[in-house]
């Protein structure tokens, strides 16, 4: 475990978490958001963080991958031994963490294969060009196509293929499956099955319920900022009232 672990946490011992997000307290001005909430993700879990909109998964995502804004004026995030509450979005990147936001930020006038290969080109440096297009034969197959211009389905496979060029350690996918025809939420899945399975820890924001919970291990759900669940994702498919209740599934 890295020096920076406070000796009071529960760091080096064997329940320590992999990722924790400690009683995060956050603010857009005076608006405040994210009100207390607390989770944990052992390594090569999937948590589908759920919830109506506007409950705060986008600003939990925003505040865990230190963006500006929301404002954390409160609370703890930890990701493999190092105090990311401490750091700035760069460094937090640099670290491991991946936003892959809503709107996927896929660079203009570049192509596909430019830009996975801007993702790569500061270290430290995840999979190879070649291993992204092995996961998404989509984006091999266009690799020299205007990133801009593939289809919805295809764009969000780039901008997780970019996302794995870089060496992550937390994968945070803000609704991977919005605006996308079932089969290619299907296709995505897929991916994303494929994914977890080579052990990527993942955090998965999802309107979409039943396709997230499918996919995770374990479910947080938040209702007006504060968590209101933490247990598996089983409990939440098995409990209708629960998913009335907050989702609206
Ligand atoms: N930049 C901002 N400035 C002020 N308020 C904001 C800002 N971004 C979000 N909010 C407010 O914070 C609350 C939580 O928003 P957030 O985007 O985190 O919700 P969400 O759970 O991701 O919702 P959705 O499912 O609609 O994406 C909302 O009331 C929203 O209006
Ligand atoms: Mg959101």
């Amino acid at each position: 475990m890295p020096s920076q672990a406070p000796s009071e946490s529960a760091a080096g011992s064997p329940d320590t978490p992999y990722f924790a997000a400690r009683n995060l307290h956050a603010y857009y001005g005076q608006s405040y958001i994210v009100q207390g909430v607390s989770f944990s993700i052992r390594e090569g879990e999937i948590l589908a963080l759920l919830g109506r909109n506007g409950a705060g998964k986008t600003s939990t995502l925003r505040a865990i991958a230190r963006m500006d804004a929301p404002h954390l004026t409160e609370g703890e995030v930890w990701l493999d031994g190092q105090p990311l509450h401490t750091m700035r979005s760069h460094q937090a990147a640099r670290l491991g963490v991946a936003l892959v936001p809503e709107d996927r930020r896929i660079i203009q006038g570049l192509t596909v294969h430019q830009n996975i290969q801007l993702a790569r080109i500061a270290p430290p440096l995840g999979w190879t060009i070649e291993q992204i297009y092995e996961l998404f034969p989509r984006l091999g197959e266009r690799k020299n196509q205007e990133g801009t211009t593939l289809s919805g389905g295809e764009q969000q496979m780039l901008a997780i293929g970019r996302a794995l060029a870089r060496d992550v350690k937390l994968l945070l996918l803000d609704e991977p499956y919005e605006g996308l025809a079932p089969v290619i939420v299907q296709e995505i899945e897929r991916t994303l099955a494929k994914v977890r399975d080579l052990g990527m820890t993942t955090v998965i924001v999802e309107q979409n319920a039943i396709a997230a919970l499918n996919l995770a291990d374990r479910a947080v759900i938040l209702d007006m900022g504060e968590v209101v669940f933490d247990g598996s994702a089983q409990e939440v498919l098995d409990n209708a009232d629960l998913r009335q209740q907050y989702l609206a599934v």
